[in-house]
């Protein structure tokens, strides 16, 4: 509960009763609960609010990731993402996600060196992926190998005790891009590559993707740069789907494992970390830029939406979609012009010139340019929201154990508003129950 004292309050009057209450304002919200004392009569619950899919309701009190969607901001811990993505790795982002600070020299190097050691998976992992279909997709076996990792570390259940919260974190943040390059391998019949504890992070990741004869493999410092930025700009996104899930699954007190599996699924959906997908199979499908005028107007009749555009929060630009310009033509430099991006180049230009995308205030997100690198990179589609998942990484444990630790959380459990049936009772008109 917080002490602070209220910066003003909300005066409302219940015209059922017309009773005066004064609901307490602290950091421009007022308190659910405060609404409770609000009844039509002395058996009365107490007024609830409604808010489908929570778009006006802060269910916490974060200091991890910021944003401001009318300008365009994003910050983690305070740092602007662009300086970011410009002057840290991935690691040291996920090390300040994570520890609230950016490492010094030495955490830095314990920290990667940690990072490292755990990269590696449990032999019996293998045989696990070895079960899937080999078309299944690499986002579910990604799931599944991560909620599984939870039988492999049974001491990860107790969430309370920091050091093995430490623990699961490192091996979480290690093993994901294992899990994802084993994925990738297995629907390809390839052997799977080990990690080699000599790359970076990023360039371990492409290793274990593309390695085939070569005794060592060496990635092209322009793309695995390129790999950590992308990853850098979805490592947290405050109170996403993804997150929220996170937070959820993680209030019951349940294992990191199987919470981040809930939280991938959450995000393998087409309207959250499924989108760079669908961009990619939208953009083929428009096929050429002769195309893109019909294909938005089939938008504008609401046939379906234009993947990679809009946003719940960022109503004016993306700030990572202008990042991710940048990162595309150093990557294309290096594997030719995809040509796709021609298409996706004059569907952004239509777009934004048209009434409807202008009214709705719907812009080039994230996704709309993500998958169009990852494509460049050699990446199929299948894997983008698993690239996804393993920037994410971060941003959810530091949101899990944000969530275990606030002393004002607990269990989560929304309410209703029950609109079914007032009761009623079976009779002979009612349909065989099988008794
Ligand atoms: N194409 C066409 N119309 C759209 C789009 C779109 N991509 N997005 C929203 N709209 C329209 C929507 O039809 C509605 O119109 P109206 O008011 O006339 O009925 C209006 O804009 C508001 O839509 P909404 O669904 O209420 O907006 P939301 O804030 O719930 O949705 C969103 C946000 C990202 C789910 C949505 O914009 C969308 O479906 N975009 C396409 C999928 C996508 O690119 N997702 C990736 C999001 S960024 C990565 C991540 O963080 O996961």
């Amino acid at each position: 509960m917080t002490t602070e004292t209220p910066e003003g309050s909300l005066q409302v009057t219940d015209t059922r009763t017309g009773l005066r209450y004064e609901l307490p304002i602290f950091d421009g919200a007022v308190r659910a609960m405060d609404l409770r004392q609000v009844k039509a009569s002395d058996d009365d619950f107490g007024l609830l609010s409604y808010d489908p899919a929570l778009v006006n309701t802060a269910t916490c009190r974060s200091t991890i990731t910021y944003i401001d969607g009318e300008r365009g901001i994003l910050r983690y811990r305070g740092y602007p993402i662009e300086q970011l993505a410009e002057e840290a790795s991935f690691l040291q982002v996920a090390y300040l996600l994570l520890n609230g600070e950016l490492p010094d020299k030495a955490e830095a190097e314990h920290w990667a060196e940690d990072v490292t050691h755990h990269t590696f998976v449990h032999e019996n992992i293998k045989k696990f992926i070895d079960g899937f279909h080999h078309d299944a997709h690499p986002m579910g076996i990604l799931v599944s190998t991560v909620a599984a990792l939870s039988t492999f570390y049974p001491g990860a259940k107790d969430v309370f005790d920091k050091e093995s919260r430490r623990v699961q974190v490192v091996r979480l943040v290690a093993k994901m891009p294992t899990l994802a390059a084993f994925a990738y391998r297995h629907a390809m019949g390839l052997p799977y590559a080990y990690p080699d504890d000599v790359l970076s992070y990023a360039g371990n990741f492409l290793n274990m993707m593309w390695k085939t004869t070569k005794l060592e493999y060496k990635p092209d410092p322009v793309l695995e740069h390129a790999l950590d930025v992308l990853f850098i700009l979805h490592a947290d996104h405050e109170q996403n789907c993804s997150a929220h899930t996170m937070r959820t699954v993680g209030s019951s007190h349940a294992d990191p494992y199987v919470a981040t599996s809930a939280a991938a699924s959450a995000l393998y959906g087409p309207l959250h970390g499924g989108a760079n997908e669908q961009v990619l199979r939208m953009l083929t499908e428009i096929g050429s830029v002769e195309h893109i005028p019909e294909y938005v107007e089939r938008v504008k009749a609401g046939e379906f939406r234009l993947m990679g555009f809009g946003h719940r929060v960022y109503k004016n630009f993306d700030p990572r979609a202008q990042i991710i310009k940048q990162v595309a033509d150093q990557v294309f430099e290096v594997t030719g012009r995809n040509h796709l991006l021609d298409i996706a180049l004059e569907l952004e230009k239509v777009a934004l010139g048209d009434e409807y995308f202008v009214s709705h205030r719907l812009y080039p997100n994230v996704d709309f340019y993500s998958g169009i690198i990852y494509q460049a990179m050699g990446f199929p589609v299948e894997m983008f929201p698993v690239l996804f998942a393993i920037g994410r990484t971060p941003g959810w444990l530091a949101q899990w154990e944000e969530g275990l630790l606030d002393p004002e959380q607990k269990i989560t459990r929304p309410r209703q508003l029950y609109v079914g049936h007032p009761e009623r009772d079976l009779d002979s008109d009612t349909p065989s129950t099988g008794k």
